[in-house]
């Protein structure tokens, strides 16, 4: 008797998809990005490769796809602590027209430290004297090499194209980024930092994003609504769904609704709205109603479930934790959702039509 072997399938460990791998193996890339960097008795953070980086006067962030996400993340993130911080794509930055002084740090997010659009953004910024920082899952990286200094997400070698452990690990390490570099300490903010392996677990093992996926499949599009600091997460949630599933999806500023995209609403296209009970349960109610009254079923990404239960259609709920991982928390039940949603419609999920992993050209 002989048994096929496909050495593709042997690195899956029995998951159907590199993908669905790689988004199970959150709770040990954001462990491995986390290793030595919290400092539970100081509440502070440790960055080893940026022990002598001062505090930053402004951050400029220039990335493209997934990594632009987790940039504005982080720059909601620096502006918080008090710091002056933007997000650009890294196709439009243009170092020349955004002034730069002594103080300014640019920071290039890029998971595979090779897209040309992101290293072009920072070679500008060398150009004009600018300090430059690489934010890279790859050690050795032409991001890495070109840039001052290099911060590692860790993450492990993403196979899949569509960013999933990869860009949750970027969010942690910029998050610990923005701590670092403003000399934050909270004791609170580390404790739950350390306990974010074990928060995407719970979410990993519970997820009912699988049979809420077979409900949707076959919408007309699909809307991802988010205020502050789950804006970006409700950006990555759409583009997570049109990599992987073809089909339309948008995110947008759950405020910014009214102002034209509710047109778009009807009772073929499913409402993901992530609700913060932290921060914005009371607001994301009001843009809940307003959806609900054009028919859209709405499907909450949560940590109030008790608030919200009754007044949506389904329920994906995300534990508590610190206000500022909310987010991180909420895209796991976003990429579980766009990966059954793909299953369904039998899509080639690793490998989806028309795009590359990494890519070095403008
Ligand atoms: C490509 C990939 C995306 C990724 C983007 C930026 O478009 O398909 O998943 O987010 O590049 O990649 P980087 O390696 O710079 O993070």
């Amino acid at each position: 008797e002989t048994v096929d072997w496909n050495p593709e399938d042997a690195g899956k460990s029995g998951y159907e998809h590199y993908t669905l791998k790689e988004i199970h193996e959150q709770p040990r890339a954001v462990r491995q990005c986390l290793r030595g960097r919290p400092q539970p008795f100081e509440g502070s953070i440790s960055i080893e490769e940026l022990e002598d980086v001062p505090r930053p006067t402004e951050v400029q962030f220039a990335a493209c796809g997934t990594s632009y996400h987790a940039s504005l993340y982080a720059a909601r993130l620096f502006r918080e602590r008090g710091v002056r911080a933007t997000a650009f794509l890294a196709s439009e930055y243009d170092a020349a027209a955004v002034p730069i002084d002594e103080g300014t740090l640019v920071v290039g997010v890029t998971q595979s430290g090779e897209t040309a659009d992101t290293l072009r953004a920072l070679r500008t910024a060398n150009a004009v004297g600018a300090r430059t920082l690489a934010v890279t899952n790859v050690v050795g990286s032409s991001a890495a090499r070109e840039t001052d200094r290099a911060m590692y997400v860790r993450a492990g070698p993403e196979i899949g194209v569509a960013a999933t452990k990869t860009f949750t690990s970027q969010q942690v390490a910029l998050a610990m980024l923005s701590s670092a570099l403003t000399d934050d300490r909270s004791g609170e903010f580390v404790a739950a930092l350390r306990a974010l392996p074990d928060r995407i677990q719970s979410i990993l093992d519970d997820s009912r994003a699988r049979e809420i996926a077979a409900e949707y499949v076959g919408s007309d599009a699909y809307f991802f609504v988010g205020r502050g600091l789950a804006h970006p997460v409700a950006l990555e949630g759409a583009l997570k769904t049109k990599e992987l599933t073809y089909e339309h999806a948008e995110g947008f500023a759950a405020g910014e609704l009214k102002h034209g995209p509710l047109a778009l609403v009807t009772p073929e296209t499913p409402v993901i709205a992530l609700v913060s009970g932290r921060a914005n349960t009371e607001r994301m109610l009001g843009t809940i109603t307003e959806v609900r009254a054009r028919g859209a079923p709405v499907v909450a990404v949560t940590d109030d479930p008790e608030s919200v239960e009754r007044r949506v259609d389904r329920v994906l709920r995300v534990p508590e934790t610190h206000r500022r991982f909310f987010p991180i928390l909420a895209n796991v039940q976003l990429q579980l959702l766009a990966y059954w949603v793909a299953n369904g419609l039998g899509r080639s999920i690793d490998k989806p039509r028309n795009l590359a992993k990494s890519v070095t050209v403008e």
